[in-house]
């Protein structure tokens, strides 16, 4: 396997096996001579927006703020201890995601966004830990990142963030540009600006439990079919009328004990979860669609990719896109598993596609979840 320099010159497999979840790493120059991917103003118009998810953390005065965004203003920059967090840029910048794919040595079901701070002199969002993994990227000035693997992990009572009440830096360093820092989930961390600056987050995505049971629950209503309704033609007379009966109780919980699931359940469900986008993002169809048969013809001439939005994933037997699952054959699997992995497909690969797939890809095409490659 590649040795990647995003890693220090260590494999994917190694760093897995090493630090993933385990231990922190730091990289000088992961990614060499590195400049920021948006500027400051650009992440500002961002801020400005609906569609991105966007967060204001001040310190002013000693005394942490929070609000959420779209943000019409800003403080200005003169002004010391503020930071502006922006969720998903990635989704609505090109550079943004191409840097988020050298990230895919970990699964798509586990990567989540690309998040960017900006932050003014002092600034930073307080002595905190994450609940899951994430790469910081310094993408430009300088920031001083101090962590501590301490197991007291309480927070000062009635803030409107996270602050962790005791947190006791034991070792420390100052990135500047392509420097990164990975840090495992759970790892007390404090990264404050020195004079302006930006940090890219790759964060990662980690369902707990019972967000999945909920969903799994509710994506089982959505499923079942229990035929009939409750009737009992043997009723006898009760001189207890507020008790539920024995035999209600045993009729009601034969008919429910036959809702049943399985694995295969658990994984159309999985893949529908994990591949359904967030709710504040929108698809980009194309102005003027173009028919089946020019798309098909412009598709096999220049290839197809898939929008930045789109969210592909696969099990065996099932594909995933956007919150949506399909049963594949088998003569069409390995060209939807291709785009899956590869975000796009040549013509080439298209040439030879089914005509169900063809349809399916110009349908994908009219609904702004793929765009022809030469677009
Ligand atoms: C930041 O970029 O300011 C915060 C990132 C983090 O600590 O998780
Ligand atoms: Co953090």
């Amino acid at each position: 396997m590649k040795k990647l320099t995003l890693l220090g010159g260590i494999t994917p497999a190694r760093f897995l096996k090493e630090y993933w979840h385990k231990k922190p790493l730091l990289v000088r120059q992961a990614i060499p001579d590195f400049k920021p991917l948006l500027s400051r103003e650009e992440l500002f118009a961002l801020a400005h927006q609906d569609e991105a998810e966007s967060r204001l953390i001040t310190h002013f005065d000693q005394h942490w703020q929070f609000a959420h965004g779209p943000f019409a203003k800003l403080p200005p920059l003169r002004k010391k201890e503020w930071t502006l967090l922006v969720q998903g840029v990635n989704l609505h910048h090109d550079a943004a995601d191409e840097l988020l794919q050298q990230f895919r040595f970990l699964p798509d079901a586990r990567l989540d966004d690309l998040m960017i701070s900006y932050a003014s002199d002092g600034g930073g969002v307080g002595p905190h830990f994450d609940s899951y993994d994430v790469f910081l990227l310094q993408a430009h000035g300088k920031r001083r990142w101090q962590i501590s693997a301490q197991k007291d992990l309480s927070l000062v009572p009635g803030m409107p963030l996270k602050i962790l009440s005791h947190f006791e830096a034991e070792q420390e360093w100052i990135l500047e540009p392509g420097d990164m820092l990975y840090l495992p989930p759970q790892y007390a961390h404090d990264g404050i600006a020195i004079g302006e600056c930006m940090t890219y987050s790759v964060g990662f995505r980690a369902p707990s439990y019972q967000e999945l049971g909920e969903g799994f629950l509710q994506f089982l209503a959505e499923s079942i079919e229990l035929p009939g309704r409750y009737a009992d033609p043997d009723a006898r007379f009760s001189s207890s009328p507020a008790q539920i009966g024995g035999d209600m109780l045993a009729r009601v919980a034969t008919h429910l004990s036959a809702i049943r699931f399985d694995e295969s359940d658990i994984a159309i469900f999985l893949g529908e979860y994990l591949s359904e986008p967030k709710a504040n993002v929108f698809f980009d169809p194309p102005e003027k669609a173009l028919s089946g048969s020019v798309f098909a013809q412009r598709a096999i001439k220049h290839g197809i990719r898939l929008s930045r939005k789109t969210r592909m994933l696969y099990t065996a037997q099932l594909v995933f896109i956007n919150g949506e699952s399909f049963r594949v054959s088998r003569a069409d699997q390995n060209i939807l598993r291709q785009l899956a992995d590869n975000r796009q497909l040549a013509g080439s690969d298209i040439r030879n596609a089914g005509k169900d797939v063809m349809e399916t890809f110009h349908q994908w095409y009219i609904d702004g979840w793929v765009h022809l490659a030469s677009n």
